[in-house]
């Protein structure tokens, strides 16, 4: 079976990519490189180019049999997705479409897809289910929300079947150490924090601590980028067994405090670092967490690696 895994040369496109070679499927990842790191592509064949390029993906269509396509391919930087959300709905919404309509001409009917917990916005309850409101409060979730609606419609009018998979905060790293997570620029606060254990920046900058949550910083739910590979399989097998499409949400349900995540990664690395508190950025909920519940009755997921100090451990190594 042949899988298009686009951006599968990115930090969570790369782990499925290596789950899916080491099941057996033939994976084709195609990836502009924009974010990527072709090195991050051990498995699989490559093919370097741009969503926006139909031609390429026709060639890429017509020129292997692709059973369903993996979805990562996006930019996901918040806060530019605020000043420059053109840059967003044309990569992030147009560009989908143009794969959406590859598939369409070319017969493919299946896909997963990266959503986020970005498309609740600010939750009403926690932990966050998949039948709360969204109400995304940044371009870049709108963005996603923009996706799920598009799939609903084209399983409607012409039957894609689809799971969308909103992930809380992919975090962590391959345990083989044989790829793992490298943004640039990094956001994410484990490769952060990290930084400052091994030297790599003076501080990390702890934005807010009067928060109400246990000690006053925010609190998220991370999820081992493994984990969320085991789930995409998972998602994968459910609609080859004519599984309904439909939503889930990957978390782990238990909130790590970023003052716990500091702490984590000085225990794990023995390193001790300069903690600097800093005031809140605009838009940051004080809690999100999720309730995966669904995809662990419907899908049978179930995270191998939710203690904090396995997911801070495995981003260090
Ligand atoms: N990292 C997280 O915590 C997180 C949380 C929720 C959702 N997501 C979503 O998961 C997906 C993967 O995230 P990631 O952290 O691995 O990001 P990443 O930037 O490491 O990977 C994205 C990949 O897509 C490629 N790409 C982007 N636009 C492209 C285009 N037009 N054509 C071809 N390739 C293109 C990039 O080069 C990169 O390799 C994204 O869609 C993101 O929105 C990530």
């Amino acid at each position: 079976m042949s899988i298009l895994v686009c951006g599968g040369a990115g930090y969570i496109g790369s782990h499925i990519n290596k789950l899916l070679a080491q099941k057996g499927y033939d994976t084709i990842v195609y990836d502009n490189l924009i974010y990527g790191h072709r090195e991050a592509v051990k498995w699989g064949k490559f093919v370097e180019a741009d969503l926006c390029d139909r031609a390429a993906l026709d060639r890429v269509f017509s020129e292997n049999k692709i059973d369903a396509v993996f979805h990562f391919a996006a930019f996901a930087y918040v806060g530019e997705s605020v000043t420059e959300p053109a840059k967003y709905y044309f990569n992030n919404v147009c560009n989908t479409l143009n794969l959406l309509e590859a598939m369409r001409a070319h017969g493919c009917d299946k896909i997963i897809f990266s959503s986020t917990c970005a498309t609740y916005g600010i939750p009403e309850k926690l932990p966050i289910t998949e039948d709360m409101p969204q109400n995304p409060i940044n371009p870049y979730g709108a963005t996603k929300l923009m996706v799920e609606r598009i799939f609903k419609d084209y399983n409607t009018a012409y039957g894609l079947k689809y799971v969308a998979l909103r992930y809380f905060n992919a975090a962590g790293a391959d345990p083989d150490c044989e790829i793992g997570e490298n943004h640039n620029p990094e956001t994410h606060i484990i490769p952060l924090v990290l930084d400052a254990a091994y030297g790599k920046r003076p501080d990390i900058k702890v934005f807010g601590s009067d928060y109400p949550t246990r000690d006053g910083t925010c609190i998220r739910d991370y999820i081992h980028v493994t984990d969320l590979a085991d789930a995409h399989l998972l998602a994968l097998e459910y609609l080859n067994k004519d599984g309904e499409s439909g939503f889930f949400n990957l978390g782990n349900e238990n909130g790590t405090s970023v003052l716990e995540v500091i702490d984590s990664v000085k225990r794990v690395t023995g390193k001790d670092f300069k903690v600097t508190l800093a005031p809140h950025r605009p838009g940051d909920p004080p809690t999100l967490v999720g309730s995966s519940k669904r995809a662990q009755e419907i899908l049978g997921w179930k995270p191998k690696f939710a203690d904090i100090d396995t997911i801070t451990k495995h981003a260090a190594e």
